[in-house]
């Protein structure tokens, strides 16, 4: 290619454009899946020789974490945070010399509050008041200027009031943002944090940590891995600009089955969950290393645009679902089919649903290979506890016309508190609705509004925009697109689900819908329809 046109292309790709602004999903390996606290140097180095020469770190595994299990107390006078005196004799700096010594970066972990959970849990009795609190300039300090370490998981046992022995209970927020906040003040702005509080945090996470788990511990069994899917099929909006929901350390190559295990690393792959393995990777069997180094599939994780994907279709228990992969808006998309059924499954998509139009090339990323063009629809049996893959190249990208209100981008949603006692929106099940799922308990606040932060039109002009909501009572709902005047919608009380339709003008390109009310509860909502008015 002549340099001339390669300038052009690499300037006018949104997706190269984008690579250089998004900090991708962490790849790496952490040892508490198989090893808990039984850690110590020598199989910390030995795991992070085996990246190397096992050919992860090629296929772009790069981070070596070192999990709970290293504490070794408090110095009484000092405070300063000790290393184990066995498991770790020469303290952590020689380990992160090595990690850092083959090209990799090194991770650590501790809690946002006091003890940690091995202390708790694991009775590792040395770890008692070894947590960032009261201590978090000085551990911040120590982790990322003295030893050098890239990354950290930051637990939060210790800030539960079951979890300490002096019963403290703090809020998440206050404790992740100063952790952060003590983080920057290191003058490292290449610092991982990773927030450890078992379920979506809230928006604000954002701000705080590069990714966050959103579930309770991953489990070495079909079950829990399936669980954690459930969990983050309506979590996209919350993922994005280089910040990721983290479904927790990989369970590949321990003792699920090859189709677990692929449906497992897929679905972290297209949800851009970071990918941390958590065997042994001294002794993987080459179907493991086959499949976590595919590279079509992790390229998905690692796409530069940063998507997670969400639901597209939903048919009984399977699912389809599908991201923007390379260029936003464009004709390239990935799609999964998730079978989490114990019986094979037929499953379909119809392209116009996914906005693919013309021809579409379809490629199967796990066996890599192309699967020829297809018109109007694509469909395959997909194994019990099965995923297929594909990357789908169509010959042109249609206007969405649907949008989920499990979609949308909700900015008060959080799983901490309970929904109901502190008034947060939450994604129920209910049959009548598309999708099989509504968003309830909007409103009432101005900052408890939904957010359809992605509507792309093709045209300035005039567009219908229908709402389909259930209400129980007389509500007054206000719709807004970008930061044009609202517009004032009165709806009666309903038996069941009903439509309601305003007009309203789009730009070109990408725009934001709202709908809010800070007096009243908003209605029950299941979708969005965006059309445009012909001339
Ligand atoms: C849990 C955490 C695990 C692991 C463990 C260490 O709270 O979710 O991933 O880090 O603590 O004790």
């Amino acid at each position: 290619m002549k340099i001339r046109t390669f300038l052009f292309l690499l300037i006018s790709s949104p997706a190269l454009l984008m690579s250089a602004q998004v900090d991708l999903p962490t790849m790496g390996w952490s040892s508490w899946n198989t090893y808990l606290i039984d850690i110590n140097d020598s199989l910390i180095k030995k795991q992070a020789d085996a990246m190397v020469k096992s050919g992860l770190k090629d296929a772009g595994y790069r981070y070596i974490n070192i999990d709970d299990g290293y504490f070794g107390g408090r110095d009484p006078k000092t405070g300063q945070l000790l290393i184990h005196p066995t498991r770790f004799p020469n303290g952590m700096k020689p380990v992160v010399d090595y990690i850092h010594s083959l090209g990799l970066k090194a991770g650590i972990y501790s809690d946002a509050g006091a003890n940690t959970c091995g202390n708790m849990y694991n009775n590792d009795t040395i770890a008692a008041n070894v947590g960032f609190y009261g201590h978090e300039m000085q551990d911040a300090e120590f982790f990322f200027n003295t030893l050098g370490f890239d990354f950290i998981k930051v637990d939060f046992c210790g800030a539960q009031s079951i979890g300490n022995r002096q019963h403290r209970c703090y809020e998440p927020q206050e404790r992740y943002t100063a952790i952060s906040n003590a983080i920057k003040a290191t003058g490292r702005d290449d610092v991982r944090l990773n927030a450890c509080r078992w379920d979506y945090p809230g928006t604000w996470i954002s701000d705080v940590a590069a990714s966050w788990r959103i579930s309770e511990d991953i489990q070495n069994e079909w079950k829990s891995v399936k669980n954690i899917i459930n969990q983050s099929l309506y979590l996209s909006p919350f993922a994005g600009g280089g910040h990721y929901n983290d479904m927790d350390m990989l369970e590949v190559g321990r003792s699920m089955s090859p189709e677990e295990d692929r449906t497992h690393f897929g679905m972290w792959c297209i949800m851009a969950s970071p990918l941390l393995i958590g065997c042994d990777l001294t002794s993987l069997k080459p179907e493991t290393l086959e499949l976590l180094t595919n590279p079509e599939v992790v390229a998905l994780n690692q796409d530069p645009l940063g998507l997670q994907a969400y639901v597209a279709k939903r048919d009984g228990d399977t699912y389809v679902l599908v991201k923007d992969i390379e260029n936003l808006n464009g004709n390239v998309r990935a799609i999964a089919f998730y079978n989490p059924t114990d019986e094979p499954k037929e499953l379909s998509i119809d392209f116009s649903d996914i906005q693919l139009g013309g021809n579409v090339q379809v490629r199967d990323l796990f066996a890599r290979k192309d699967l020829g063009k297809k018109l109007t629809s694509f469909s395959q049996t997909i194994p019990a506890h099965g995923l297929g893959l594909y990357r789908l190249e169509a010959d042109e990208r249609l206007m969405r016309g649907l949008y989920e209100a499990e979609t949308a981008f909700l900015p008060t949603y959080q799983e901490l508190y309970n929904p109901i006692a502190i008034g947060t929106p939450t994604h129920d099940q209910d049959e009548r609705c598309s999708g099989g799922v509504k968003v309830t308990r909007l409103g009432h606040r101005a900052s408890n509004d939904i957010r359809w932060r992605d509507v792309i039109v093709p045209d300035d002009g005039d567009y219908r925009l229908s709402f389909r909501y259930l209400a129980d009572k007389k509500v007054r709902l206000y719709v807004q697109a970008n930061d044009g005047e609202a517009t004032q919608l009165n709806l009666d009380p309903s038996d069941g689900f009903e439509t309601v339709e305003v007009v309203m003008p789009l730009k070109k390109g990408d725009n934001e819908v709202r709908l809010f009310n800070e007096y009243q509860w908003l209605p029950e909502l299941d979708y969005m329809k965006v059309e445009k008015i012909s001339e």
